[in-house]
């Protein structure tokens, strides 16, 4: 287990290169299976899911090559299904694309339950859904889900938006027979990145209305190169971070667009940000100020950015209030928080912070990785010196996290062992 040592109370001042989105590397990792020729994929976070699905991929018999550290050619030619190593689905929630993914030139797959954040239940009711609606066989046990069949093009609309139901929904209909229209799709960036790559690679996908998408099913997929999309979850982690120090952060290679969710909000608390081509600029001029906000799927604020911004809120003058209704569990970290000295209440999928304290440095523990990001907020505003053990959740999905602090100027050590 590794510990994230910071002796906080600095600034952080300078610039960070944003890598490649994880929820958009995931999709399209796995989106490869549905490809009869080799796929090159660059602008790959060096994140340990990744690591984690090119394990998955390889079991199933992808060839991989590697061209860099942010680079990889991927060859499913000689793919076959197989049974996905259960070490490797139980550490990864995306692992649930294989099943639509497979579904298009593969025929069928046993997945063992994937995993993911465990910040409460992570039902996948609405993923067999559709996938069943498309005629596949699909199977829930104990042990996990098997799918079975070639998809057919159906009308299907989501009941509430999922990312990881529409994600599936795009890879099986690609290839499926017919037409498949969807209604009230996730449309985060990295849904879009997907649909932009399958898109390029020959799929006929339209997108006539938000939320809707047409997909008339192909042949097959002709081989691509493709980029994959700025991270907004880490761009609008770092700017929390600066936020939350006081110094002036630049973030590099981003797509401020992606953040137009997140930017009033930081702005609210007393941010001031300046957009470039590809850049985002960030300082406070002047004390942290409260929030009232509630998650929503984009274009609402991002669940995802919701741990980072109660810890910032920690820092404001007043009362904060964070709802999360997407996944009204996702404050186990508050606990972890309050080893800081924060005053905050939980109940009923939100949480009110009463703000107007100087964290204390604590020993802490991450309960996944965005928690780990917030948890890491409060030790380098904190006075002091914290410990955030459980450090390998985080590398789940920043790259080179350690290091971008401390060339921001933060007082950071990463150790193996307990802290
Ligand atoms: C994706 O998870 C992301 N993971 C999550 O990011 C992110 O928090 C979430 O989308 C919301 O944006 C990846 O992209 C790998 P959902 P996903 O299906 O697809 C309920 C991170 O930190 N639901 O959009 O699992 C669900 O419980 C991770 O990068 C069902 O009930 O999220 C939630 O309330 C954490 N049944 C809501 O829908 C289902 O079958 C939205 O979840 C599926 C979802």
């Amino acid at each position: 287990m590794k510990t994230l040592t910071v002796s906080g109370g600095r600034e952080l001042s300078g610039e960070v290169r944003i890598r490649g989105s994880k929820n958009a590397a995931l999709p399209l990792l796995f989106a490869s299976l549905l490809f009869s020729e080799p796929v090159e994929l660059d602008n790959l976070p060096a994140i340990t899911d990744v690591e984690t699905a090119l394990a998955l991929l390889s079991s199933l018999g992808v060839k991989i090559i590697r061209k860099g550290s942010e680079r990889v050619v991927l060859d499913p030619s000689s793919a076959r299904p197989s049974v996905c190593d259960r070490g490797l689905t139980g550490a990864l929630r995306g692992s649930l694309y294989l099943l639509g993914a497979a579904s298009g030139r593969l025929g069928e797959l046993a997945l063992p339950h994937p995993g993911g954040c465990n910040f409460g239940a992570r039902p996948i009711d609405l993923h067999l859904e559709v996938l069943r609606a498309m005629g596949l066989t699909v199977r829930a046990t104990e042990e996990g889900v098997s799918v079975k069949g070639r998809p057919k093009g159906a009308v299907f609309e989501f009941p509430y938006v999922s990312v990881g139901a529409t994600v599936n929904a795009l890879l099986a209909a690609t290839l499926a027979e017919g037409r498949t229209v969807l209604t009230g799709a996730a449309r985060e960036p990295h849904v879009l990145d997907l649909i932009a790559f399958l898109r390029l690679a020959g799929a006929r996908i339209a997108t006539p209305s938000p939320g809707a998408v047409v997909i008339d099913g192909v042949p097959r997929l002709h081989g691509v190169t493709y980029r994959v999309c700025p991270d907004m979850i880490e761009a609008g982690t770092y700017l929390s971070f600066a936020l939350a120090t006081g110094g002036a952060v630049t973030l590099r290679a981003v797509e401020p667009a992606h953040l137009f969710p997140v930017l009033p909000v930081l702005s609210e608390m007393g941010a001031k940000i300046g957009t470039g081509v590809g850049t985002l600029t960030v300082f406070r001029p002047g004390r942290v100020a409260p929030v009232r906000i509630a998650t929503a799927p984009y274009p609402g604020f991002p669940t995802d950015l919701q741990p980072q911004l109660t810890a910032l809120a920690c820092l404001a003058d007043g009362e904060s209030v964070i709802a999360d209704p997407i996944f009204p569990t996702r404050f186990g970290y508050v606990s972890e928080l309050r080893k800081t000295g924060a005053k905050i209440k939980v109940a009923d999928g939100r949480a009110t912070v009463f703000g107007g304290t100087r964290p204390a440095g604590a020993k802490m523990t991450a309960p996944d990785l965005r928690a780990g990001a917030a948890l890491t907020l409060a030790a380098l505003a904190s006075e002091g010196e914290s410990r955030i053990m459980r450090y390998e959740l985080i590398e789940r999905g920043y790259a080179d996290f350690c290091r971008n602090l401390v060339s921001l100027g933060a007082c950071v050590t990463l150790s193996d062992g307990d802290a």
